[in-house]
């Protein structure tokens, strides 16, 4: 049976197709996706304390209220991908007590502090724009749920990056005090932004396997390269500078290129010793725990209802 299931699932990544929840997978595939989409569902949920932190501090109604709808919709992303993980026959109450115990991976990128109103800018051009180049491939991951779920993330995405831009670009064409607080967030994020890719491609255990199933469609240096070039154009425009001396654009080799990135802090960030980590875990487990009497009660309510439905 195994042999038959692994032949059709050879087909399926051949032809290019999908694989659905009930399809036979091999066990790594399933492992290696139930990694990815829950680490992208956790890096979601944490991913909206940094800017929910400005929330109450933006200077205007408006912005206010873009910013609410923006940590809203992240909110939503991790729904999404919980429930795309759970058709991997995950557990969601397991992955989230995987999260408040510290056993699982989130993005790299929330563990880094949002210190003025100009982070909200920075977080949205590089930040999201980081997010959306790697994640538009995704849509096309061989994994059905997955791929569909990120569709839906990426046009929200989309949104999020344009009024980042949209904050700095005022910034910077505000007082130079404004501006110099756009190009100082601006500063802060370039190389984290950049690290969110993940290791460089020698140093990347996952890619070759994930690629070879058509869960990722570019290796992370591909990846992180493509960005940089989007992100040198978009600067131009916003009349900021990335701080980096040594981008440049190879000919040869037909990519962009950047300097040197400090892997020794993106080990520390990932071994939960970043600036922020222990700040966003608490805070984590602080909103589960006040949380327990929503869940209580919505199983309260459900109970109630299927027991009529039964009587
Ligand atoms: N932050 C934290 N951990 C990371 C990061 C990062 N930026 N990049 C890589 N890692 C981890 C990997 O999860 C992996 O850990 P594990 O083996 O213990 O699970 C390890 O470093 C080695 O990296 P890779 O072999 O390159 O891992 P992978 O093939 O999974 O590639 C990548 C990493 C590119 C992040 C991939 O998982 C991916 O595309 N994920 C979906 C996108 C995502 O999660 N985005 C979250 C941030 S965007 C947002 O939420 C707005």
């Amino acid at each position: 049976h195994d042999a038959e299931g692994l032949a059709a699932f050879e087909q399926i990544i051949a032809q290019d197709s999908r694989v659905e929840p009930r399809d036979w997978m091999p066990a790594g595939y399933r492992k290696t996706l139930l990694r990815q989409i829950s680490q992208h569902a956790h890096s979601e949920i944490i991913g909206m304390q940094p800017e929910a932190n400005w929330i109450t501090r933006a200077p205007s109604l408006k912005r206010k209220a873009i910013l609410i709808a923006k940590v809203q919709d992240e909110a939503g992303h991790g729904l999404y991908l919980y429930s795309a993980a759970e058709t991997l026959g995950q557990n969601r109450d397991r992955m989230m007590d995987d999260l408040l115990a510290g056993k699982a991976r989130y993005s790299s990128i929330f563990n880094y502090p949002a210190r003025t109103w100009a982070d909200m800018g920075a977080i949205g051009w590089l930040v999201d724009g980081a997010a959306i180049c790697n994640q538009v491939p995704l849509c096309r991951a061989s994994y059905g749920p997955y791929g569909r779920a990120m569709v839906r993330i990426c046009k929200e995405e989309s949104f999020h990056q344009r009024q980042g831009f949209e904050i700095l670009l005022e910034l910077s064409n505000g007082t130079p005090a404004q501006k110099q607080m756009a190009q100082d967030a601006v500063n802060r994020w370039y190389a984290p932004a950049l690290m969110m890719f993940g290791p460089p491609d020698d140093e990347s255990p996952n890619s070759k396997q994930s690629m070879a199933w058509n869960i990722k469609r570019f290796s992370n240096d591909e990846l992180r390269r493509r960005f940089l070039g989007m992100m040198v154009e978009q600067a131009k425009v916003l009349g900021l500078t990335l701080p980096d001396e040594n981008i440049r654009y190879n000919e040869a080799e037909g990519h962009w290129e950047h300097g040197p990135l400090d892997w020794d802090e993106f080990a520390e960030v990932l071994a939960g010793r970043g600036p922020c980590n222990a700040q966003r875990m608490e805070r984590r487990r602080e909103a589960h725990e006040n949380g327990a009497w929503v869940r209580e009660a919505a199983a309260a309510y459900a109970a109630k209802r299927a027991a009529k439905e039964h009587a």
